[in-house]
């Protein structure tokens, strides 16, 4: 079994054929979703998602494009929505200066604000980091939530070693099937498997062999496939591990 730990199943890319989308995961192994939000509206829609589909999961968070939409009463919704057993993450949170949609200013306040829901919460934080680093790190060296994930993997070796110092765990998306993707994959064979969980942000970011077209769950075991090939292990060794390491991550029952 896999699991796809970070894709976004509420944006209306779906709305056509979700429930086929959600069973083709299902037919391809992908026993678990975990529904990242991006803001408000994605967060209540996440919840959603996982009240009607037993295998699905649900994060609420604002990503960094949207960090100027949070607001106190957003803040107090967000905390009421994430109930346990079906919400287990606050994500997406971070920066990204790549885009700058919201104002540098507002993206650290809401990242920080996000960080310490997430304590209260006593849930996960999944980390969004576009040309970011540097303040990416002081943040969550200065705030330290209590697990992190930092999605979308793209970083370079430094990078890498100051998340494994600081224990967090890194996730892996479709992207490493690319053929300009070198530097990725060379990450992904030196990063720790205990530390890699599997995504595929979709509908963003589909395999090579797709490109152009909508991304969704069911590719995460090319994903997987790819990333057993790089590391040199048996797909089912690689399977077992990261969703081991997702299934305890993310305290899925
Ligand atoms: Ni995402």
């Amino acid at each position: 079994m896999l699991v796809d730990t970070h894709c976004h199943l509420d944006f209306p890319q779906f709305n056509p054929d979700r429930d086929e989308v959600i069973q083709r995961a299902k037919e391809n192994g992908v026993g678990y979703l975990i529904n990242a939000a991006a803001n408000l509206k994605s967060s209540r829609e996440s919840c959603a998602l996982a009240q009607k589909y037993p295998r699905i999961y649900a994060c609420v968070g604002v990503h960094p494009h949207e960090a100027d939409t949070f607001s106190p009463e957003a803040e107090r919704e967000i905390k009421l929505l994430a109930k346990p057993p079906k919400v287990v993450a606050v994500g997406e949170a971070g920066l990204d200066y790549y885009r700058n949609l919201s104002p540098a200013e507002a993206q650290k306040k809401t990242f920080r604000s996000l960080i310490n829901l997430a304590k209260e919460l006593n849930l996960p934080l999944i980390v969004h980091t576009r040309s970011a680093q540097e303040d990416t790190l002081r943040i969550l060296k200065e705030e330290l939530p209590l697990k992190a994930v930092v999605h979308c993997f793209s970083g370079d070796a430094d990078f890498l070693k100051e998340c494994m110092d600081l224990g967090f765990f890194i996730s892996f998306t479709c992207n490493i099937t690319y053929e300009k993707a070198q530097g990725l994959r060379d990450i992904a064979k030196v990063a720790p498997l205990d530390r890699i969980m599997l995504e595929t942000d979709a509908p963003y970011l589909p395999p090579q062999e797709l490109r152009g077209k909508r991304n969704e769950p069911a590719n995460v075991k090319i994903l997987a496939g790819e990333l057993s090939r790089i590391k040199g292990v048996d797909f089912s060794v690689l399977a077992e591990i990261t969703t081991d390491n997702a299934v305890k991550f993310f305290n899925l029952k």
